[in-house]
């Protein structure tokens, strides 16, 4: 009895499965109520008393382990087949969900893309200015309403009065991109300064201390007014579609004179007049004018010699109007679902 306990044993250990059909032939030939093992357990009582638990101990052992093969390989090939027939593995991949790029940053790369066609380089500056470049260069009085604190985010003023050239602030506009460009380099100068800017302002919807701006800047020998106009209306078209008329309205700023404001016509409307123009047929894009002579010269540029324009928009109030949004703190507060929509655009 022991000797074929071992040899069953043995023959057992010995054996490899593969299928699942030589795993049930396996249990029918070992394990089954008909099997060599139950066979055994009926000869068992026929064993002498005094053999009885060693011989038992044996048969244990051997219906554990032969059990215990069954088990393992019923397991193995349970995940195996969940692999080779479950799943399909011609199934394309769960699609990996891909970002969009930002309203303001497709808005911004459009400007850029149609002045760096008409032979605009870009320009960057530092975000922390000082007073210099950001007013001084620029022609704005000492008493300038802009210096104040109510405007300006100051880093570190020399006195708490009056401004000074050395204080240190957020930039307000990246015209002071324009007088890094204009210290460093020699005319002609065709520049845009695409970057964020700050002001001192309370949030709502139609205002924010943080926005983004492109400004640009054109110098060289017998630059004139039309110049400024017709690049102004290249723009507009190529932006808002060849339709887009422009109307340029007189305005001031320190830095050109003279200056304007220039509207496009309402893209909605077609200038009939809408809630989106205030039933004007006009919309509000940029400031705009001829380089102050002051400026030049601040710059150690020779303003009999050379003229310029220059011209500063807003990217958020473009895209306002591109996308029809009312509410600039929506570009801010990165919800998902709003940026979500924006998906198709480049
Ligand atoms: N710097 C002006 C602003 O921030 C815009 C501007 C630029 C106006 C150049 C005229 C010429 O509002």
């Amino acid at each position: 009895m022991i000797n074929k306990i071992t040899e069953l044993l043995k023959e057992i250990n010995s054996l490899t499965l593969q299928t699942a059909e030589e795993l049930e032939q396996y249990r029918l030939k070992y394990l089954s109520k008909k099997g060599l093992i139950s066979e055994l357990f009926e000869d068992f009582r026929n064993v002498a008393a005094a053999d009885k638990k060693d011989v038992g101990q044996k048969l244990n052992q051997l219906k554990a382990s032969s059990l215990e093969k069954f088990n393992l390989f019923k397991a193995h090939l349970e995940t195996t087949q969940d692999i080779s027939t479950g799943t399909d593995l011609t199934r394309p991949a769960f699609p990996h969900i891909i970002g969009s790029r930002h309203p303001i940053s497709i808005v911004r790369n459009e400007i850029i893309n149609i002045f760096t066609r008409i032979g605009f380089i870009v320009s960057e500056g530092p975000e922390i200015e000082d007073d210099d470049h950001v007013f001084t260069k620029l022609n704005f009085a000492p008493e300038h309403p802009a210096r104040d604190m109510q405007d300006t985010f100051y880093i570190s003023r020399i006195s708490a009065e009056d401004s000074n050239p050395g204080d240190i602030l957020l930039r307000t506009h990246t015209s002071s991109v324009q007088v890094r460009v204009m210290q460093g380099e020699k005319p002609p100068i065709r520049t845009i300064s695409p970057g964020r800017v700050f002001r001192n302002e309370a949030i709502s919807a139609r205002a924010h201390c943080i926005f983004h701006q492109v400004e640009g800047l054109y110098i060289d020998e017998n630059v004139s007014f039309a110049d400024l106009k017709q690049t102004l209306l290249f723009f507009a078209r190529e932006m808002f579609g060849k339709e887009t008329e422009i109307r340029l309205r007189p305005s001031y700023f320190p830095f050109t004179e003279p200056s304007a404001e220039m509207d496009v016509s309402c893209r909605i409307c077609g200038g009939k007049g809408c809630n989106v123009c205030k039933y004007t047929g006009w919309l509000e894009i940029l400031g705009c004018g001829m380089v102050h002579p002051n400026v030049l010269e601040s710059c150690n540029i020779d303003s009999q010699k050379y003229t310029g324009f220059a011209f500063g928009m807003g990217i958020e109030r473009l895209a306002m109007l591109k996308y029809q949004v009312n509410d600039l703190r929506l570009y801010f507060e990165n919800d998902i679902r709003f940026l979500d929509q924006f998906k198709t655009a480049f």
